[in-house]
């Protein structure tokens, strides 16, 4: 193993987030190792999303040090990349162009030509859609457009992918199938994950460890390593176990 692989890809230490004089998350620190599915469970408001976008770089904690990689991150960084409850693309570009969307912005770090079809269409292939490479999105249904922006994201090959919300706005059917193709895309891509979500059972399924968010302002409150063997059965003893815990500790506020 190389000293670059005994880092961790985030490492967060003692954050806070505000707006002004409202702080809504405080004395956050956690760490997500390379290749670990994260994640951050919490109630509506508890300050989920607010927490994302500090570790991802796109607002700047109050308080507290972030770093990626080892290194502190002070901007959205290039291996990092982001998937949202929208998957907002762009309405003019086909799928192959929203794909490749971004990855020859300044920031990114330059590929030639072929590299850069190459990456595009392996991402769009992981995702399972190499027979709409050239639909545009009003041709696709919610579950594809989901697909569409997992796959934006896996062609910047990250280190971490964070996902805020990402299947909340799909039906039941497809968001349990874009549950398995997380888990199996970060697997295959050797990705890490910090998976943002409301829903007890999405994180049971996806996670390796679950933190929970709770509190005015938001902290993390429990963890849970979530060591079940997968594909895991939603009424598997040990899932509903977890299941129950978990509920036990949002009910009482997470003590
Ligand atoms: N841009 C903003 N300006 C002021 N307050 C905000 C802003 N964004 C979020 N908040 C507040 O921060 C708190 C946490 O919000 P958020 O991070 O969106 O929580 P969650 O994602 O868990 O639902 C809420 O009280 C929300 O109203
Ligand atoms: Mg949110």
């Amino acid at each position: 193993m190389t000293v670059v692989e005994k880092v961790a890809a985030l490492a967060a230490q003692d954050v806070r987030i505000g707006y002004g004089d409202k702080v809504v998350v405080d004395g956050v620190s956690l760490t997500i190792d390379r290749r670990e599915i994260v994640c951050l469970l919490g109630g509506s408001g508890c300050g989920k999303s607010s927490l994302l976008r500090g570790l991802a770089g796109l607002a700047a904690p109050q308080r507290g040090t972030v770093s990626f990689l080892g290194q502190p991150l002070t901007a959205p960084h290039p291996r990092a990349a982001l998937v949202f409850q929208q998957p907002s693309l762009l309405p003019w570009l086909d799928v192959q162009g929203n794909v490749g969307f971004g990855l020859d912005f300044a920031r990114q770090p330059a590929i030639d030509d072929a590299s850069r079809a190459k990456r595009i269409a392996n991402a769009i292939d992981a995702v399972g859609l190499a027979s709409h490479a050239r639909a545009y999105p009003s041709q696709l249904s919610g579950g594809q457009a989901q697909r569409v922006a997992l796959a934006r994201a896996l062609a910047r090959e990250p280190e971490l992918l964070f996902a805020d919300e990402p299947f909340s706005a799909l039906d039941a059917i497809t968001r349990a199938e874009m549950q398995d193709l997380l888990v199996d895309l970060v697997h295959r891509w050797h990705t890490a994950a910090l998976l943002v979500t409301h829903d007890i059972d999405e994180a049971i399924l996806v996670a390796d460890r679950i933190l929970l968010m709770a509190g005015q302002p938001g902290g993390i409150v429990r963890e849970w390593r979530v060591d079940i063997a997968r594909p895991r059965d939603p009424y598997a003893a040990d899932v509903i176990a977890l299941r129950l815990d978990i509920v036990a500790a949002l009910r009482s506020g997470g003590a």
